[in-house]
């Protein structure tokens, strides 16, 4: 069965009126072009919920100056059989004067944990995630939403605004998925070339090796940073915007790797393309 496709926020409010009080409902936000990763996420919704709803939307707001929110790969008739095949009830994908109409003047910061590793980046980043993210819940009102660990950070801020603004629904994080080469699934790997695909395979390289030391016991945090960087410096195709290793629930340096709370981050450009991984000590 076709998804029901909806377009405005009554609409989708209206759609859903029928299951609100005797079903639960399982939300994915997306930016669509979807690959394994998010249809993870949506098999993930569909076993946990009675229904499904899931929102393409690309969100200006979390795209700075010269970012790439103009050629950011779209495909909505692909998207909608993906969608289709696997049975999800509600496809939400608003235009953009439905969400931000003219005049639009109304934000959500969640301090500290938005401004540092991506958020030092891509400065106001965090801020149109969170915006999006709370309309989207106001829109939906969900049981449960679904994000993907790949975005860690993105899960620790949408976390701590769901605690901080009281919001009812569950954040569920669900683990990486990666290419068999190991490279972790983004709609941006659309932009590598075949080289800068072999020479972005560095960063969960260099990211196995460090997590395997960790588990042999190394624990102090400059020996993992040294190590990160030398095996990035190994590709030339690559810059490396920031390796780090905080806390997973504060996102705060650390000197001591803790087991059980720590997230190893690192952003890196190949050629004109931003690209992020992580792996986690504990549970975000
Ligand atoms: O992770 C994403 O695709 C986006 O940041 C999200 C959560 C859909 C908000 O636009």
């Amino acid at each position: 069965m076709k998804p029901v496709q909806t377009k405005t926020s009554e609409e989708v409010k209206k759609e859903l009126r029928q299951y609100r009080y005797s079903k639960t409902i399982g939300f994915v936000p997306t930016m669509g072009y979807l690959h394994n990763g998010h249809l993870s996420l949506v098999e993930q919704c569909k076993k946990e919920n009675d229904v499904t709803v899931v929102s393409i939307f690309v969100n200006p707001k979390q795209f700075g100056p010269g970012e790439d929110f103009n050629i950011y790969p779209r495909d909505m008739a692909r998207d909608l059989k993906l969608l289709e095949e696997l049975e999800v009830d509600i496809v939400f994908s608003p235009s953009l004067v439905e969400i931000y109409p003219a005049g639009y003047s109304t934000y959500v910061e969640v301090e500290k944990l938005g401004d540092v590793l991506c958020g030092n980046s891509r400065p106001g980043h965090f801020r149109g995630v969170a915006t999006i993210v709370l309309k989207l819940f106001n829109i939906v009102e969900p049981t449960r939403a679904y994000f993907g660990q790949k975005d860690a950070q993105q899960a620790v801020v949408i976390k701590k605004m769901v605690n901080d603004l009281n919001l009812d629904v569950v954040i569920r994080i669900m683990p990486i998925v990666r290419d068999p080469d190991g490279l972790a699934l983004s709609s941006r790997n659309a932009y590598l070339s075949r080289e800068e695909r072999a020479a972005a395979l560095c960063m969960p390289g260099a990211l196995q090796k460090v997590r395997a030391k960790i588990l042999d016991g190394l624990r102090d945090v400059s020996v993992v940073k040294d190590m990160l960087q030398r095996e990035m410096n190994k590709e030339p195709l690559i810059n490396v915007d920031y390796l780090e290793v905080v806390s997973l629930d504060g996102l705060e340096t650390l000197e001591e790797i803790d087991m059980h709370n720590t997230l190893v981050a690192t952003a890196i450009w190949v050629g004109k393309t931003r690209l992020i991984d992580n792996f986690i000590l504990g549970e975000i």
